[in-house]
């Protein structure tokens, strides 16, 4: 029987439970040293003092590092800019300000504490500018995105304006959703020690090859000379999947104060210099035929960026694939603000996108009177609706189906403010989500041990997500063994390389490397027990035999012994993909319902119950699987009612750095979750046949509950998140 797919526990559970699992921050190292970030009080300008005499002279100050004194990085600190694994820095190279919260020092002390204090008495004087904060105004000068990794940033097939003004229905709607900040459990975390001309790092990353690559090139240094280690990370969610500047200053401050350094960021230091999700404003037309089948969809987004860096919230991507629709344009501006570099946050784009597109749906269904899921059903997109190739896979009428009736969707009454329990106006409302199926260049080695137990390695990452869970799933049953003899390891650049894991690619990129490089190995062990006849080898939880003989049967350590007791190794690497040359289109997909209750006098919303099902390829680990779907509904629901970053206009700063109030759901904030799963196999896309499941969760379900605060209330909104006061 097959390992994979079996909803094992996490292999890392019992490490993580009892402490030992060790997180970028924990190593502990010989004459550790502490660094603190001293962060700029303006939003734009330059510093015209810096007076670091006082914090020198402070107990335990070992130095402090500012643009006065850093060393000088090849091409001022910019020389790795490539994202996504290189960004624009902020690496003391200069006096400019370029938004408030930038660092503009590292204080080294001998203990944490000393750290901070003597940050609090560096002394800085600037000359401000006037900054662009002001996402309003900067839209004005709107620029075309020149390119976005996600795909071409404006396509367009068919005669959409055309078609939409000649349409039988129409809407036209704009749609806005604010800037969010990450906050994972961990914050951004690193050790740097250097031994000579070598630089140990142990960081809190979603992709330790890119931040191999990215300070060595920054520091103007061999990547060999440059280890990256990261067994452990308290969620990433794409702000760990760039190098940021701590990360950079780490390695300088080891470097000048001759120890090992490690920089922890505080919480509030999570929000501004470690990027975050761009908020939008996605205006939508859609046109439709009275039956209700689409004749033309425009979907025009601008966001904001950095003006020290482009980066885009590519919104526009889900609207490119989810409805057959013969005519069709999307374009993405952005607006410059004088901000930190924003990033990519779960489900990039897709996120955001689909709580316009799918508001714009909802608005539509009610304007043609048809039901909000009919209508999708009528322009379900039987092929990529752009290119015309077919998909890889895709269940998502099954979803629907399977989702609606767990839901009871049926008995819904179509009109809004029908549906009331005491105080409550009771709404239900669905929304579809998605995600792209990306893969990427992977390498894997496997090591058969004397004692018939396995050692598997990959240098990807684990972010909490169960790569080493699933991982040694895939092991085991490429080398028919069972889960508990076999050790997987990742997050160490001394391994095989693989990508960065974001975009939810880690499962389709590393599961393929891993198959092979076991297969080699079970491969090099039947030649070893049966040499000309592998073709009759069958092997089963550590044991060979023959399908001819099957008397003749031998243990993996028996086998090992015979050939005199050395181990087997193999090496396999799994090509990526060449994004958009393959002859299917990979994409997953979900049907998203849920019920909202909304008080009719104070106009608290909650969401007793969401039922969704998800088309996402073949299942790994059915346990983890759906635990990962539920924080992504989570999530969403955090995205729909609560998450909002808050820049004050007059200075740039962030007013809610913190977790009290950029708010998250507690647990009594969430109600029942039903997650459900189409029975898939996608070996079109991999050898292993899924998908990827890291992000869609947080797909669809915004838009989900603003349908169902429009059925409950006759109210529709169309910004995020919804709050009371926008229904009272
Ligand atoms: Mo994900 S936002 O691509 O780490």
């Amino acid at each position: 029987m097959s390992v994979v797919s079996q909803p094992i526990d996490r292999t890392d559970g019992p490490l993580k439970v009892t402490g030992q699992a060790r997180y970028a921050a924990e190593f502990q190292l010989p004459r550790l040293a502490h660094a603190v970030i001293v962060q700029s009080t303006i939003a734009k300008g330059s510093i015209v003092s810096l007076d670091a005499s006082g914090a020198q002279k402070a107990p335990g100050v070992l130095l402090v590092i500012s643009h006065l004194n850093a060393p000088k990085l090849p091409q001022g600190g910019k020389a790795a800019i490539k994202p996504p694994a290189g960004r624009t820095l902020s690496l003391l190279q200069e006096n400019v300000v370029h938004y408030n919260g930038q660092p503009i020092a590292v204080v080294v002390a001998d203990s944490f504490e000393h750290a901070v204090a003597g940050a609090d008495l560096v002394r800085v004087r600037y000359a401000e500018a006037k900054a662009q904060l002001d996402f309003e105004r900067a839209k004005r000068d709107a620029y075309p995105v020149k390119q976005m990794p996600q795909g071409e940033p404006a396509v367009a097939w068919g005669e959409s304006d055309k078609a939409l003004g000649a349409a039988e229905v129409r809407i036209e709607q704009t749609y806005t959703t604010p800037m969010e900040t990450h906050n994972p459990m961990e914050p951004h975390a690193t050790i740097a020690a250097w031994e000579g001309e070598r630089l140990t790092l142990y960081d809190s990353t979603q992709y330790i090859s890119g931040v191999r690559e990215t300070v060595a090139k920054t520091l103007g240094i061999a990547p060999e000379r440059v280890r990256v280690v990261s067994p452990f990370v308290g969620g990433g969610f794409g702000c760990k999947g760039s190098t940021w500047s701590h990360v950079v200053l780490a390695a300088m401050a080891a470097q000048r104060a001759g120890r090992p350094v490690k920089l922890a960021l505080a919480r509030p230091q999570m929000f501004g210099p470690v990027g975050g999700r761009p908020q939008t404003e996605q205006r939508i037309a859609l046109g439709a035929k009275k039956d209700g089948s689409l004749v033309a969809i425009r979907h025009d987004v601008v966001s904001h960026t950095s003006l020290m860096e482009d980066f885009t919230e590519p919104a526009t991507m889900p609207t490119r694939a989810l409805y057959a629709c013969p005519n069709a344009a999307v374009s993405q501006r952005l607006a410059a603000l004088d901000v930190g570099v924003p990033t990519f946050q779960r489900a990039p784009g897709e996120s955001s996108g689909t709580f316009a597109l799918e508001s714009a749906m909802d608005e539509l269904a009610y304007a043609l009177g048809i039901d909000p899921l009919e209508l999708r059903l009528i322009n379900y997109a039987e092929a990529d609706p752009r290119t015309g190739k077919p998909w890889s896979s895709k269940m998502l009428r099954e979803c629907y189906a399977d989702a609606a009736e767990r839901f009871g969707w049926a008995k819904r009454p179509a009109k809004p403010r029908a549906l009331r329990e005491g105080h409550a106006l009771v709404g239900w409302g669905m929304a579809t989500a998605t995600y792209p199926a990306h893969r990427r260049p992977a390498a894997a080695m496997a090591r058969l041990l004397p004692d018939g137990t396995a050692l598997v390695r990959s240098g990807t990452q684990d972010l909490g997500t169960g790569t080493y869970t699933v991982m040694t799933q895939v092991a085991a049953d490429a080398l028919a063994l069972a889960p508990e003899r076999i050790d997987f390891e990742l997050g160490d650049t001394l391994m095989p390389p693989a990508g960065v894991s974001g975009g939810s690619t880690t499962v389709a990129s590393v599961a393929p490397a891993v198959k092979a490089a076991c297969e080699e190995v079970r491969g090099k062990l039947a030649s070893l027990f049966a040499p000309g006849r592998e073709q009759d080898v069958v092997a089963e939880n550590g044991w060979l035999w023959l399908k001819s003989q099957p008397s003749r049967r031998e243990s993996y350590a028996a086998i090992l012994a015979r050939a005199g007791g050395a181990p087997l190794e193999a090496q396999a690497k799994a090509e990526g993909e060449e994004r958009d040359k393959g002859p299917y289109a990979t994409r997953s997909f979900g049907g998203v319902f849920c019920e909202v209750r909304v008080d009719e006098d104070l106009g608290r919303i909650s969401v007793p119950r969401i039922v969704a099902a998800y088309s996402v390829g073949r299942l790994m680990n059915a346990k983890l699987a759906r635990s990962q779907l539920i924080g992504g509904l989570v999530w969403g629901v955090s995205m729909a009612l609560m998450e909002e970053t808050h820049l004050d206009l007059r200075d740039g700063r962030i007013v809610n750095a913190n977790l009290a109030e950029y708010h998250v759901p507690v647990n009594a904030d969430i109600g029942a979750i039903d997650v459900s799963f189409c029975d898939e196999n996608d070996t079109r896309f991999n050898p292993v046949g899924a998908r990827g499941i890291g992000e869609i969760g947080i797909t669809g379900i915004p838009a989900a509950i603003a349908n169902a605060v429009y059925h409950a209330t006759g109210r529709r909104i169309r910004k995020l998140p919804i709050l009371l006061d926008d229904l009272i």
